[in-house]
């Protein structure tokens, strides 16, 4: 990462050498040689190419795949490449210009809709997962993170270091850091810390022309975009540096289901009026789920109250006394551990597992197909609201369903909008995660679960919010709007890209200008040029 000037001037000189104009599509194999005659001054790319035939192609391409409905997609690429060094990428980004290829980069490849591995056009997929360099720097409270390095890497990696740093990302130990901090990334520490991309505090990105540029070079626009905006419009993100945050060598965890039964209803219809006001070293999330009544064996609703405390137990339990009583948590609920730990816990790893569990990219529960939808809450859903979402979980559809609160307030509502792309701070409640999963195989079970979760947000839409009806980025959706196949107009991506981005869309327009007026960078749901030269 010290060599970024040298590699700078030396690229520049490359991507003149190199012809940028594009042409239709050649043979994959023109553009298999373009790559191996790009010079590579310290580690050939000849290892890390593999085209369709070769024996490797289906495992490279299939291990970062995180959901089932996309495994079998029609549209493969050509070619993947899985870069050990940034030449890898500038080689890929010059050559697939040259030979009119389209580039899907991945990281953790847990994009919602796939689009880091599934396109309609004859496409190049870089794949990040070779560079997943991790330093830690304890003394400065920093570190750089390679893209393709995950979140459980990057959590036990400081951990290694330091019991009281942490950083304020995702839940989930295999999400990528490519994909995650350059769509927002939240989890339980978001109340007191805010967002990843609020945390993020230099980049190196190769751009277009196969420039590597860091926060100084790249100028502000540009690193204003890619903390929110998405880094897939932009260029290919290769890491990151990050302020970490301090946390107490001893935090609380609790899990606390309720069923209708045992009053749910009336314990949400309480929480959605302070959780947001809550000390913010206090987040309680709610997962909400059918389950088999204990007291009739009937179907019921659960909700499972999920929290995280920088504390200790002996501070939380009159915190929990004076603001929210309705919940009734005991002592016996709650569980001491250190900040590490209550990722485990978390994830789901609650039975001692080692925190070496962190450094497995595989899903814990397997794979399964998914589609999910999101929503942002600004006054409290009526219990009338809630009375009516609960039948949609009693239905066939909803056997492994989910619908999932997050809290806001804390940090969230110190950060302006337009700090950075990612708009949804002050005057949100909390965040709606509509979830549903299947294992029934083809496209009709797929059109019913799908189905199902359309209704749902159909019925939800009188009680979130509105014009837009705001939806964040990270859990993509493209049921809200996509550009046209192969042509991005500036006001038809509007329509998605106020509900993601609000009025800072316009500005990623600009920025996108700037950087890609051409618009290389291109998929179902990129930032478009504000005059789109068309097709290519
Ligand atoms: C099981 C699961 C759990 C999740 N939990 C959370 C959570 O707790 N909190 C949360 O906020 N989100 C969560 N998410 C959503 C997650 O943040 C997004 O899916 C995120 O975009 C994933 O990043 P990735 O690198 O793994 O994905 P990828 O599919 O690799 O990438 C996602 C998008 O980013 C682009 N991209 C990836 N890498 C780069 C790069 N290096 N440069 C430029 N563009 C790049 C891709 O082209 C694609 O458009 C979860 C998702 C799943 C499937
Ligand atoms: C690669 O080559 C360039 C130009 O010749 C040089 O400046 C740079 O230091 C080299 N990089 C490495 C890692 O050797
Ligand atoms: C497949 O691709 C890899 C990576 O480029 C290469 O090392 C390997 O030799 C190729 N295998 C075959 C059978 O072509
Ligand atoms: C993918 O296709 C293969 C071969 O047809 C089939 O065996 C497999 O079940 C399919 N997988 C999914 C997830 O649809
Ligand atoms: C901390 O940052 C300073 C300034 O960037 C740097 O000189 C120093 O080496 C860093 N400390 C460590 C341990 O890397
Ligand atoms: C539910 O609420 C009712 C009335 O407020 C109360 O009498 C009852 O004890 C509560 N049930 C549980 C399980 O807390
Ligand atoms: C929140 O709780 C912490 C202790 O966990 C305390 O130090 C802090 O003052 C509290 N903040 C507010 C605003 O009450
Ligand atoms: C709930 O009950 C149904 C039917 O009685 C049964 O098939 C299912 O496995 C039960 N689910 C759980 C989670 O126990
Ligand atoms: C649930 O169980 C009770 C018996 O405990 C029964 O009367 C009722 O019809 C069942 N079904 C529903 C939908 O409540
Ligand atoms: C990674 O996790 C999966 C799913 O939980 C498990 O099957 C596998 O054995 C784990 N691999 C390692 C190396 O621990
Ligand atoms: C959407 O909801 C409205 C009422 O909220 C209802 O009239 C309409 O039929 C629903 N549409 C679908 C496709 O479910």
């Amino acid at each position: 990462m010290k060599r970024l000037s040298s590699y700078f001037i030396a690229v520049t000189a490359i991507a003149l050498l190199f012809s940028l104009t594009p042409s239709s599509a050649d043979s994959h194999e023109k553009f298999v040689q373009c790559l191996y005659n790009y010079p590579h001054n310290t580690t050939s790319i000849s290892n890390v190419v593999y085209t369709q035939t070769n024996s490797s192609y289906s495992s490279v391409l299939d291990v970062s795949i995180q959901n089932l409905r996309f495994f079998n997609a029609t549209s493969k690429p050509l070619v993947v490449v899985t870069p050990l060094t940034v030449s890898h990428i500038q080689a890929t980004i010059i050559c697939s210009q040259r030979h009119g290829l389209q580039i899907r980069t991945r990281s953790g490849g847990h994009d919602y809709e796939g689009l880091s591995y599934v396109a309609g056009v004859p496409f190049v997929v870089v794949d990040l997962i070779k560079l997943r360099g991790i330093v830690v720097d304890v003394e400065n409270s920093t570190a750089w993170v390679e893209a393709g390095a995950t979140i459980g890497e990057l959590y036990y990696r400081i951990s290694q270091k330091s019991e009281i740093l942490g950083f304020p990302a995702g839940v989930c130990p295999p999400v990528g850091v490519g994909g995650h901090f350059s769509g927002g990334g939240y989890g339980f520490l978001m109340r007191k810390f805010g967002l990843a991309a609020d945390n993020v505090i230099d980049a190196h990105i190769v751009d277009v022309n196969g420039n590597l540029l860091d926060k100084e070079t790249m100028g502000e626009d540009l690193f204003w975009a890619i903390r929110g905006g998405g880094g897939a419009s932009f260029g290919v993100i290769v890491a990151w540096k990050i302020k970490l945050v301090p946390v107490p060598s001893t935090v609380t965890v609790f899990r606390v289901p309720r069923t209708l039964e045992e009053n749910a209803t009336e314990i949400i219809h309480k929480w959605q009026r302070v959780a947001n006001k809550l000390n913010e070293s206090l987040t309680i999330r709610i997962n909400m789920g059918r389950v088999n009544s204990s007291q009739n064996g009937n179907l019921t609703v659960q909700a499972q109250f999920e929290s995280l405390y920088l504390g200790r137990v002996d501070d939380l339990i009159p915190l929990m006394q004076n603001s929210f009583p309705e919940l009734g948590l005991v002592r016996e609920d709650c569980t001491e551990m250190s900040w590490i730990e209550s990722i485990l816990y978390m994830a789901g790893f609650t039975n001692g597992e080692s925190t070496d569990v962190l450094l497995n990219r595989t899903q814990l529960n397997g794979l399964s197909f998914f589609k999910a939808k999101s929503d942002y809450v600004k006054d409290p859903i009526p219990d009338v609201g809630l009375q009516g979402l609960w039948p949609f979980l009693y239905e066939d559809e909803a056997e492994d369903a989910f619908v999932q609160f997050t809290p806001y307030g804390g940090r969230m509502n110190e950060i302006s909008e337009s700090e950075t792309p990612f708009p949804h701070r002050s005057g949100n409640i909390f965040h709606i995660q509509y979830g549903v999963s299947w294992q029934e195989k083809g496209d009709v079970a797929a059109q019913r679960h799908v189905n199902w979760i359309r209704r749902v947000y159909n019925y939800t839409e009188a009680y979130v919010s509105k014009s837009p009806r705001s939806a964040y980025l990270n859990y993509r959706d493209l049921d809200i709007g996509v550009n046209n196949n192969g042509y991005t107009s500036f006001s038809q991506a509007r329509i998605w890209g106020t509900k993601y981005f609000n009025n800072n869309f316009n500005r990623l327009a600009r920025v996108k200008t700037k950087v890609d007026p051409r618009n290389f960078f291109r998929n179902e749901q990129s930032i478009p040029p504000l005059i789109s030269k068309g097709r290519k």
